[in-house]
């Protein structure tokens, strides 16, 4: 009994035509794989070299004492506009921090602002008026707020209020 052979007279399998082995390397003899043009790893940075996501810049919130004395805070994300205005360096009456003691009342004079906790120092007939809690508030939109000491007495209730 005779083993086959192909046509050539040799055993199947072997190189290919140029007497190379099969697989190796591309044309500019470079392993495959690597980097994108610009020799960075894919990914990254936007144009600006700035992270991704995040590119908010922030609702404008404007501060007026009862004096006339004003402020501009850029109050950004969730940020409380307390927590805003000590940041910058603005001095506004606070106490807890948490909606509970009315310290920190103030009046949104325009724009749009959401408590993030309950105003628990706040009635329903105060809040109605357009009194806030600017250390759990963060603007929706663009705001302008009479802050100051004297507005806490405005709304706080008493016996004979
Ligand atoms: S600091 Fe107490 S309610 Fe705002």
């Amino acid at each position: 009994m005779t083993r086959p052979e192909n046509d050539d007279g040799e055993p199947p399998g072997g190189e290919n035509d140029d007497g190379e082995p099969l697989g190796g390397e591309n044309d500019d003899g470079e392993p495959l794989g690597g980097e994108n043009d610009d020799g960075e790893p894919p990914g990254g940075e936007n144009d600006s070299g700035e992270p991704l996501g995040d590119g908010q810049a922030g609702r404008v919130v404007e501060l007026v004492w009862p004096a006339g004395r004003a402020e501009t805070l850029r109050v950004r994300g969730d940020e409380s506009i307390v927590d805003a205005a000590e940041t910058a360096g603005v001095a506004v009456p606070y106490g807890c921090l948490y909606g509970a003691c009315g310290t920190c009342t103030a009046e949104l004079l325009n724009g749009e602002l959401r408590h993030t906790d309950p105003p628990r120092a706040l009635k329903d007939r105060s809040l109605d008026v357009g009194y806030v809690l600017p250390c759990i508030g963060t603007p929706e939109t663009d705001c302008r707020l009479r802050v100051g000491h004297e507005i806490q007495a405005e709304v706080v209730g008493t016996p004979w209020k």
